[in-house]
């Protein structure tokens, strides 16, 4: 059974936890998309979902314009769970009323009061933990809909349609704080659309080979090589499907970390034989961000270069190139499908959305369906080494990020020694594989310090390392004492110029991750 088979549509109706239900999908071997409520009757059936779940949302189903479903959604014959707004908006489509006041927010415990599908592994009168978030609720299952679950709150915190396989849920089950979530969800997914495990990195490569084919034909294709996770699996990708149509190009922009450039060439050069060219651009980049202090406005400085320098490097070096593959990953896909109206730009992430209008290229973004820990998993089925399929994320405006305020050779050398000295003793304390991310940054103030008999007057570094599971939100990683006195010491001592190390414990929200 191939993938389009055995899918799941989710329909987002703008909760923040509409990615977390495509995870919890994937992670049980299923494919699934997320789409706008925007999709028709005939959209949806032309995707011919197993199943279809309904997001929550912060609008209340009553407002207007709130967004909403066709009634016959639910005579498609396809089964639907809807989740909190899901749930309010099948009660409203069938005629039940939804009850607004009486908020709620946090963990709660619901009772399953009817043994079914749903709630199977569950013992019926079991109490189970589970999160909710909502303003409006449903006292009354529609006619025809029996109650499957209350809670000491809510009279309704499930139900189902008795003839036919319609479910509404008014917690959250995608959340990490409903701990058996996954299980509903397995069962909504398997017991109820009849789905079968078969999404593995392994068929997402045959489909995408054929694909990439397909999409390129005999044309000349292009990668801007980070040595980042997804570029690297996105090139690896392209090349096992079109050998040496691809050729890399890997711009050393001067915002790289330390050795970066030649671990790149060794990889992909030597170790997977791949047509890698690199091109020199550091003076060009850093005269472009020569004095701006501005993070958005940096970041659109260096999406546009990157464009430039490719589109040269791409005629300079006597390549036609069509195509351009891009490491575009799902999570920035569903992030700029307009579904959630608008909503506050924190930072321009240049993959998706931030290309120039003028581009040149036609792009080839094979991971755009992917999650990273999916990306990962692509990467290593490919052979790609561990270094590089388990590395901790980069920026792609690379260290002027990571360099607050003016960007300058002197400070990026700065940064980039202290950096390597880090990342060596986390390596070596064997804490790389425990850490999401970890990183130097450099602050744009100096402090006074004494070395010797010496007064100095010199650079603050920044050390910042979090765990999470998808990068949305991050605490920071509790380091043994000894390790931050031995890393601090290094860099006081072998890095000239910085006199002083602190260590950043802010989780986020409501700092974010990297500090620009
Ligand atoms: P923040 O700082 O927003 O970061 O909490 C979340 C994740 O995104 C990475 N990040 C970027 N990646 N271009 C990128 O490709 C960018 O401009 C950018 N800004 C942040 C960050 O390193 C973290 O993994």
């Amino acid at each position: 059974m191939s993938a389009h088979e055995n899918r799941i549509l989710i329909l987002d109706y703008g909760s923040q936890f509409t990615q977390l239900i495509a995870r919890r999908v994937r992670e049980e071997r299923v494919y699934c998309e997320v789409h706008p409520p925007t999709l028709t009757l005939e959209e949806i059936r032309a995707w011919q979902p197993r199943g279809i779940i309904l997001s929550g949302g912060p609008a209340s189903v009553y407002a207007t314009n709130g967004p909403s479903a066709e009634p016959e959604l639910l005579d498609l014959g396809v089964p639907v769970l809807g989740i909190c707004y899901g749930m309010q908006l099948i009660a409203k489509m069938t005629g039940a009323d939804v009850q607004a006041g009486r908020r709620e927010y946090g963990r709660s415990q619901i009772s399953v009061t009817v043994p079914d599908e749903l709630f199977a592994g569950f013992e019926t009168g079991e109490s189970v933990t589970v999160w909710m978030s909502h303003g409006d609720h449903v006292d009354q299952p529609p006619q025809g809909y029996e109650v499957l679950a209350t809670s000491p709150w809510l009279p309704v915190a499930a139900f189902r349609a008795v003839d036919r396989p319609v479910y509404g849920v008014q917690f959250h089950p995608e959340v990490a704080h409903t701990p058996r979530g996954d299980e509903m969800i397995s069962n909504f997914v398997f017991r109820i659309s009849g789905c079968e495990p078969t999404w593995t990195a392994g068929s997402f490569i045959d489909e995408h080979l054929t694909r990439i084919r397909e999409q390129v034909g005999d044309e000349e294709v292009i990668c801007g090589l980070s040595g980042g996770v997804d570029s690297s699996v996105a090139a690896a990708l392209v090349q096992r499907a079109i050998g040496d149509q691809l050729t890399c190009i890997f711009v050393d922009t001067g915002l790289l970390r330390k050795a970066e450039r030649e671990g790149v060439e060794r990889t992909f050069r030597s170790h997977l034989g791949m047509r890698l060219e690199v091109v020199e651009a550091q003076d060009e980049f850093l005269s472009h961000l020569a004095g701006v202090e501005d993070p958005e406005q940096k970041r659109r400085i260096i999406g546009e270069r990157f464009i430039r320098v490719f589109e040269r490097a791409a005629k300079e070096l006597g390549h036609d190139a069509r195509f351009l593959v891009q490491g575009t990953l799902y999570p920035d896909v569903i992030e700029s499908q307009a579904v959630r109206g608008p909503s506050a730009v924190i930072k321009t992430h240049h993959n998706v959305g931030g290309l120039p209008a003028d581009m040149q290229f036609e792009l080839v973004e094979p991971l755009r369906e992917l999650f990273k820990d999916e990306v990962r998993n692509v990467g290593r089925e490919l052979g790609l080494p561990e270094e590089v399929v388990g590395r901790h994320p980069f920026p792609g405006p690379g260290l002027a990020v990571r360099v607050l305020g003016d960007v300058t050779r002197e400070r990026l050398d700065i940064l980039r020694e202290a950096d390597a000295i880090y990342l060596e003793e986390i390596r070596a304390a064997d804490l790389y594989d425990d850490i999401w991310q970890a990183f130097a940054v450099l602050l744009p103030v100096r402090s006074v310090g004494v070395m010797g008999d010496f007064r100095t007057y010199d650079s603050v570094v920044s050390l910042r390392a979090v765990t999470s599971r998808d990068g949305m939100t991050a605490d920071w990683f509790p380091f043994p004492y000894d390790i931050l006195a031995r890393i601090s010491n290094r860099i006081i001592n072998e890095v000239a110029g910085v006199n002083r190390v602190c260590y950043d414990i802010s989780s986020k929200p409501p700092a974010t991750i990297e500090w620009e």
